[in-house]
């Protein structure tokens, strides 16, 4: 059996737990929209076109901020196809998805759905075809109140009040050659800048977010932030991160351990904010907007020269990478989100990428069931449970060796630390795919009263690391009672399973 031993003290945090970290992401890609959220007919639907099963499970979930319309798809989004009376909407093919877009669904059906969701929405503006004017264009059109082109056309559109939206990002992906407008770094920051400007002269109050690289192995990574930065660090809140893992060649000790990458990650794009901050003697602090990250199997749609060129006919929603998350991916996913938690001075906002069908933690079936993918647990809980101050940690934990990363601690974990409800919350992950863990919390400045909560998702009876849920056994990997626990001398104790993630939550006051 592993051993860690975890100490927390109350005095010991690291900021308050940034609500927006618990973000997801809605795209026109696949079936994340079309029988993802939206399909009117559906039995679950409501008058609208909800799908009112998608939401309740969306709810449950706890998503507090939803990136929309895309990803790769904005980069050719002109987002006045999407409003209007939906009969005069034109008909439009997506380069991005190679797919059929009706507009059906557009601004206004997203804030709409986004209110009943009650999530806040962070746009995103085309910079790969568009530009300065029709970025400033569509936050008149969203934000002002009325008297002006724009605002009117909104009010005239069904929508009297403002949007309100406070969240832009500006652009996607611009590093990558696979986007449509894709842009040099330079080219990129000069319009970022620009663009911004204009769109801060429509509404002051809003907060921005500059394209970071699509991921860690770019070859412009570093030097992407750098000169983007140098360009806008003045005009932005964010700076984006990207980042997608999966297990290669059934080595599940590395894949088990890319939260190892994923802290470098952000250390390294930290440092390149701090660099940009003193060169410029700037005064204001960027943060990180981590707005799309997530397992993906690449597997079948990467060619040498359009990594997500996928073979689908020119249709609406095609069936695209419509991932099935197993126990292993849940508990990758689990220690993501403890990366994240841990750097929540820095990372502001992060985006878990899709929320329905693409890469998501939901499913839905054209007329049929939706259901809980095994990743929806680790984020569910994590939204609920971590408020007040994230704590600094001390784990010192055993070992697995990994040919990626060396050898890596077997227990990984956050905590948070909430005053005014009187709880610790614990997210923890025993990595070990042969020995269960030991783990011991030793509290300081905090007296433990009783365990509330104590649940571990872990390899099924009967199951292997490889379970998921599906249609017809959507209940295979969820969450059960963690029993091996308790408290004792004032130190929390607990078992965890190999290859599980768990969460404690204890009752504690001040000491
Ligand atoms: O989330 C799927 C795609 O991944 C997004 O459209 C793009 O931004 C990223 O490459």
């Amino acid at each position: 059996m592993t051993q860690a031993r975890i100490t927390l003290d109350r005095d010991f945090t690291i900021g308050p737990v940034p609500r927006r970290l618990f973000g997801s992401f809605v795209e026109h890609m696949g079936r994340c929209v079309y029988t993802g959220i939206y399909e009117p007919g559906h039995p679950q639907a409501d008058a609208q076109g909800y799908r009112r099963d998608v939401l309740e499970l969306v709810k449950e979930m706890g998503p507090t901020v939803v990136r929309y319309p895309g990803g790769n798809f904005v980069s050719g989004y002109r987002w006045e196809d999407g409003v209007g009376p939906r009969e005069d909407r034109p008909v439009r093919i997506d380069g991005a998805w190679h797919s059929i877009e009706t507009n059906a669904f557009g601004l206004h059906e997203f804030v709409d759905w986004a209110k009943l969701a009650d999530v806040e929405v962070m746009e995103a503006v085309n910079l790969g075809t568009r530009g300065v004017e029709e970025a400033r264009s569509l936050v008149e059109y969203a934000n002002h109140p009325s008297g002006t082109y724009w605002s009117d056309l909104r009010r005239k559109n069904g929508a009297e009040d403002p949007f309100d939206i406070k969240l832009w990002c500006l652009g996607n992906e611009l590093d990558g050659p696979w986007q449509i407008g894709h842009k040099t770094a330079d080219e990129y920051g000069r319009l970022a800048q620009e663009t911004a400007k204009a769109m801060r002269l429509v509404d002051p109050s809003i907060e921005l977010v500059a394209v970071g690289s699509s991921n860690r192995q770019m070859p412009t990574f570093g030097s992407w932030e750098h000169s983007v930065l140098t360009h806008t660090y003045s005009e932005v809140e964010y700076i984006s991160m990207h980042a997608y893992y999966q297990e290669h060649a059934g080595d599940a000790a590395s894949f088990l351990a890319e939260a190892v990458d994923m802290d470098e990650f952000i250390d390294g794009v930290i440092s390149t904010i701090d660099a940009v901050k003193a060169a410029g003697k700037h005064k204001n602090q960027v943060d990180i907007s981590f707005d799309e990250w997530n397992v993906w199997y690449q597997r079948g749609l990467e060619t040498e020269d359009q990594p997500h060129k996928v073979a689908a006919g020119w249709k609406p929603y095609p069936r695209l990478i419509e991932d099935a998350y197993n126990v292993t991916d849940a508990v990758v996913v689990g220690t993501f989100l403890n990366s994240l938690l841990r750097h929540g001075d820095r990372v502001t906002i992060a985006n878990q990428a899709q929320l329905v069908n693409v890469i998501a933690p939901i499913r839905s079936e054209e007329g049929g069931p939706a259901w809980r993918q095994s990743s929806f647990w680790p984020f569910a809980r994590m939204a609920a449970l971590a408020s007040g101050q994230i704590l600094r940690l001390a784990v010192d934990s055993g070992k697995v060796p990994t040919a990626k990363f060396g050898d890596v601690d077997a227990v990984d974990a956050a905590a948070t630390w909430d005053a005014e409800r009187g709880t610790i919350a614990v997210f923890l992950a025993n990595r070990s795919l042969e020995e269960s863990a030991e783990v011991e919390l030793d509290l300081r400045g905090l007296a433990a009263d009783r365990i509330t909560r104590a649940e571990v998702l872990t390899i099924p009876a009967g199951g292997d690391r490889l379970t998921a849920n599906t249609e017809d056994n959507q209940d295979a990997v969820g969450l059960t009672r963690l029993e091996s626990v308790g408290i004792e001398d004032g130190k929390v104790r607990a078992t965890l399973p190999k290859l599980s993630w768990a969460v404690v939550e204890i009752a504690a006051a001040a000491s």
